[in-house]
């Protein structure tokens, strides 16, 4: 969707985001309390529902309604693999953990090699070991193996390649192009690709069909599948849903995030393709601090203008990031902001506050990460 202020795609974030705005064009319904309140019953909410941070969804009261009825429910989510992970992508599988407990469901997870080798100026190689360096975030977050499966694309085509095809026959491409933005100058790879990315869905809820005893053929029909992503995902779930009729499945469900902001100001996303608004798990950990240290603010000019005018927190970076993320205690918070607004905590301290927070869990992140390394080929979907 691209608006005169801001742009949301797959490919491209920017600018001033009004969700607003996207919940009516993109036709995805806001997470309300009585939804709210249903999820609260499968465990405590976690932070980034009761931030608001996950604030849209599709058919999310259905896949309820199929859980309540002791139907299964399927995960599945994805990144493609274009550089180091930074704390953004970790926003929707760090929930998507969160999900895992609480539906105790299985995930499939897309490493989508061949989508960045396709769209960005990046070899085969460079990709498909990004998604390997990849793997070991998703792994440190705590998914075990006997119920997460990684989806290497380039590797695991096979799986998927059925699916696709169904999906890819049902698909003309001018809905591509309206839904995409594709034109003439598009590669021919890219075209194809929404198939694969909506052929997970498909097939995660074969896998777990079969998985309960079902014959190939018509496994998982009843099957749900839910996938947790920020809303720039949101043009795959609508060509895999136009499609789920054909192949015979349910639609895939979604809960949509909003982006974690970048570091540098408010607007957009953190991005990967800027390093100084990023922050990525692999940076050192002082590193990261200096960046926290030098982040965009909602503060005054002056110490003193600081103290008697107060900082404004929705503009505040720092403050978001410690709202959306990092500051786990609702009155801590509350607080917080509070204090911000008065001029009580200046903008110094408040950096410090969230850095030694981003030191903290990249320290600890890092450790996982390296430990990652000895079991990643248990989650492959071949292991
Ligand atoms: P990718 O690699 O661009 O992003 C990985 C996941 O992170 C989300 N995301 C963010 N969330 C919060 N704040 C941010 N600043 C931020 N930046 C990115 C994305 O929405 C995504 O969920 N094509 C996909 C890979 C993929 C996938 C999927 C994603 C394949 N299958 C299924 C989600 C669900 C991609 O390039 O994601």
């Amino acid at each position: 969707m691209t608006s005169t202020s801001f742009t949301v795609t797959p490919w491209e974030v920017k600018g001033e985001i009004d969700y607003e705005k996207i919940i009516k064009e993109f036709g995805v319904k806001r997470i309300d309390e009585p939804l709210m309140h249903r999820l609260s019953k499968l465990a405590p909410l976690h932070l980034f529902l009761r931030r608001k941070l996950f604030f849209a969804h599709r058919d999310l009261d259905v896949v309820l309604d199929e859980h309540e009825k002791g139907r299964k429910v399927v995960l599945y989510t994805g990144r493609g693999p274009s550089g180091h992970t930074h704390l953004g992508h970790l926003v929707p599988w760090i929930f998507t953990r969160w999900l895992q407990k609480a539906f105790k469901a299985k995930l499939y997870f897309q490493m989508t090699d061949d989508e960045k080798f396709l769209v960005k100026d990046l070899s085969l190689e460079q990709t498909t070991n990004y998604a390997k360096e990849n793997a070991l975030d998703l792994i440190a977050l705590g998914f075990e193996p006997h119920d997460t499966k990684i989806i290497y694309d380039t590797e695991h085509i096979r799986e998927l390649y059925p699916f696709a095809l169904k999906i890819a026959k049902r698909t003309t491409f001018s809905t591509a192009k309206a839904v995409f933005g594709f034109d003439n100058s598009t590669n021919i790879g890219l075209s194809f690709f929404p198939a694969l990315q909506a052929a997970v869905a498909f097939y995660a809820q074969q896998q777990v069909g079969m998985a309960g005893g079902e014959k190939a053929a018509d496994a998982g029909k009843n099957v749900q599948c839910l996938i947790p992503c920020a809303i720039d995902q949101d043009p795959y779930w609508r060509i895999a849903r136009d499609a789920a009729p054909y192949l015979g499945y349910q639609k895939p469900a979604t809960i949509l995030s909003k982006f974690l902001p970048g570091l540098s100001g408010p607007a957009g996303k953190m991005s990967a393709s800027d390093a100084a608004n990023a922050i990525y798990t692999t940076d050192k950990p002082e590193d990261a601090r200096k960046k926290v240290m030098r982040a965009f603010t909602g503060g005054q000019p002056t110490i003193d203008e600081q103290r008697k005018k107060g900082g404004n927190p929705d503009i505040c970076t720092v403050c978001q990031w410690l709202n959306l993320l990092f500051e786990e205690d609702d009155d801590v918070m509350q607080q917080r902001l509070k204090d911000y607004r008065a001029g009580k905590i200046l903008d110094g301290e408040n950096k410090k506050y969230l850095a030694d927070k981003v030191v903290a869990f990249l320290e600890e992140h890092q450790r996982k990460r390296e430990k990652a390394r000895d079991v990643i080929e248990k989650y492959s979907l071949t292991a």
